[in-house]
């Protein structure tokens, strides 16, 4: 299957993803988190990346399309992929219809996922995440690790993202009503987008979207 998550931050579309991903056998494709590796790494793409992510504003399109791109190129998202915050802009869906296009594939959904605002604060307001690998997601209230600060999954560090400070999440949001909701209306056009409510738990969430995608 070749799906798209949408939402807002905060949302849950990263710990969605990782748990849908798996249950489907299909890997879970995050431009966020390739970005944060990139800056863990100390890679030029990540020094460029970190100055957009710093100040709440998209990575601009020539960085993360090819990147994305070359993700999507690898031999694992072959039969499929969940993509993760990526395309959040009209450009960036063009450019992902283009090399559907060229593959002879197409999208089989479109998640979008509803959340009111108050929610997305206290969900960015508590997420930790881990040091060594950003897609291990934990909140200190709704989804606390076994051992306080330390990742269940590897051990790692859990720590804030230096971009869930108010100030640049309020931009955040800012930025994904200005550029990244006018891709709904994109996908709505193709016939494959569902809205979903992400309130309620995480296994709420999951069910429902596994109900859309037909795999209940
Ligand atoms: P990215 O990393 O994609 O961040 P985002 O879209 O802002 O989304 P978040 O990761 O903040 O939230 P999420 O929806 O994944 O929620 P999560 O599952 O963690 O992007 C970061 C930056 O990178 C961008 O600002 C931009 O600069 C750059 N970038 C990335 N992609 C780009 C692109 N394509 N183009 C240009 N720039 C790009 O959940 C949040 C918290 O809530 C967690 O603590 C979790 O435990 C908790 N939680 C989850 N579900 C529930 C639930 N049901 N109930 C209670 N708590 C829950
Ligand atoms: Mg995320």
């Amino acid at each position: 299957m070749r799906i798209v998550l949408v939402g807002p931050p905060g949302a849950g579309k990263g710990t969605q993803a990782a748990l849908l991903a798996q249950t489907l056998s299909i890997p879970h494709i995050s431009t966020g988190d390739l970005f944060r590796a990139n800056i863990s790494q100390g890679t030029e793409l990540g020094r460029r990346a970190k100055e957009f992510m710093d100040a709440g504003q998209l990575v601009p399109d020539e960085v993360t399309v090819g990147m994305a791109q070359d993700r999507m190129a690898q031999p694992d998202a072959a039969q499929g992929f969940l993509l993760d915050g990526f395309p959040r802009n009209i450009t960036q869906a063009e450019a992902l219809d283009g090399v559907l296009r060229d593959n002879g594939q197409k999208l089989d959904a479109v998640l979008d996922l509803e959340v009111p605002e108050e929610e997305v604060v206290k969900r960015i307001a508590g997420r930790r995440i881990c040091r060594k690998d950003s897609s291990h997601v934990y909140h200190v209230e709704y989804a606390r690790p076994k051992a306080e600060g330390v990742c269940d999954q590897c051990g790692g560090e859990l720590y804030q993202r230096d971009d869930d400070r108010e100030e640049t999440v309020r931009k955040r949001l800012s930025v994904y009503h200005s550029e990244t909701e006018p891709i709904i209306d994109h996908y709505k056009a193709q016939g494959v987008v569902t809205t979903i409510s992400a309130l309620g738990s995480v296994p709420e969430v999951t069910e429902r979207a596994m109900h859309v995608l037909g795999q209940d």
